[in-house]
């Protein structure tokens, strides 16, 4: 058996950061290689700069360092794919087609890519929304999603790839910002708290979405790709959920602990897509074929991130590069 080579496409982002943490601590540094389209700030071995789109220096990373394992982040979220369909339809579904191509072409052991709640569309189920309702998403991002699942199982099916996907909810962490979602909400609200600012929420108090806490998606991430193959049913990409909260929700709990905390709402665009999204999921199948539970529930999430954060009030974080013993570098974004 070659030895385990993880290759992170897209270290650099919300996901990336932690989940290259996580990798290097379980798999050894030496065996998980970062990748992004940020120039390495540092002489850091294992960060390599990549263009995703580029299939011939993905080929080529991928060859050089012997790699057995992908898990592609690169993507252009909801929000910002609506203001630029050409640009996410491009990176969401060339990128993944690339890695799916070269992952055959080396030899390439497992592949995880992210799906997302996004491929659900208004058609579907508004509570407990099952892994096979129907996915008629509405916004380009959805679409790549919806279809990114599909060329996975596609791949599985007749070039034999162990490609492993997870519908994941909108995601909160503390180490990174977000990416351009419709969730993001959900992180900033932190910051604001903690800063001692009110904060104006871009979707309605009520606006209900599926929500989870970074370790989690992060242990989701690798619980799937360790487990047996033999027990997976699903080869587009599993539902899983964790709490389901509305804004008013979400402040209230973050009051109960930063006494005074102000919120208003004014909807924007993003409310449109936030609506056509489902309030909660059944992860049923993602419970029983590899035993998702989520460890983090919305008291418990708020409590960590507020004791999280508390530190990095004076300079909010920012994206970072990870160095080999799990340094994070800023990366100053133009
Ligand atoms: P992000 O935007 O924070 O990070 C994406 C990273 O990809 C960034 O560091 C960016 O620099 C990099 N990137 C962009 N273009 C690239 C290119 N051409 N080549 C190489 N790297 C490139 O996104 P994220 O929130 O970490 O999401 C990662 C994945 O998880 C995406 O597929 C996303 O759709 C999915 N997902 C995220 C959430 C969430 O709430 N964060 C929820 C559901 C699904
Ligand atoms: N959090 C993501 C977004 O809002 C869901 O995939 O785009």
């Amino acid at each position: 058996m070659k030895p385990v080579k993880i290759l992170v496409i897209g270290a650099c982002g919300q996901i990336g950061t932690e989940l290259t943490a996580a990798l290097r601590i379980r798999y050894g540094a030496a065996s998980v290689i970062a990748a992004d389209r940020f120039p390495a700030l540092r002489d850091d071995a294992s960060y390599y700069q990549l263009n995703v789109l580029d299939r011939d220096m993905l080929n080529h990373l991928i060859c050089a360092e012997k790699v057995t394992q992908i898990y592609l982040l690169a993507a252009i979220l909801s929000a910002v794919g609506e203001q630029d369909m050409k640009a996410a339809w491009e990176l969401n579904m060339g990128g993944l087609l690339n890695v799916l191509r070269v992952a055959v072409l080396q030899g390439v052991e497992k592949v995880f890519w992210p799906s997302s709640i996004a491929v659900f569309g208004p058609g579907a189920p508004k509570h407990r929304c099952a892994q096979h309702d129907l996915t008629e998403p509405q916004t380009v991002y959805g679409i790549s999603k919806r279809a990114g699942e599909h060329f996975c199982n596609y791949y599985f099916e007749q070039y034999g790839l162990d490609v492993r996907s997870i519908r994941y909810p909108g995601l909160i962490s503390h180490s990174s910002k977000p990416g351009g979602g419709t969730t993001d909400y959900a992180v900033e609200i932190f910051h604001q708290a903690m800063t001692g600012n009110s904060y104006t929420c871009y979707l309605t108090e009520d606006t209900c979405l599926p929500m989870m806490y970074m370790p989690d998606a992060v242990r989701a991430a690798i619980t799937l790709m360790e487990a047996p193959a033999n027990r997976l049913r699903v080869r587009t990409a599993y539902n899983i959920s964790a709490m389901s909260f509305a804004p008013c929700d979400l402040a209230e709990a973050i009051r109960r602990r930063v006494p005074g905390f102000g919120i208003s709402y004014v909807p924007d665009r993003r409310q449109a897509i936030a609506d056509t999204w489902p309030a909660s999921t059944c992860d049923d199948l993602a419970r029983s074929d590899w035993d998702w539970q989520p460890e983090f529930g919305l008291e418990t999430m708020v409590e960590d991130m507020l004791d999280k954060l508390f530190p990095q009030v004076a300079e909010p974080a920012k994206s970072y590069v990870l160095d080999d013993n799990y340094f994070f570098t800023r990366v100053d974004e133009a």
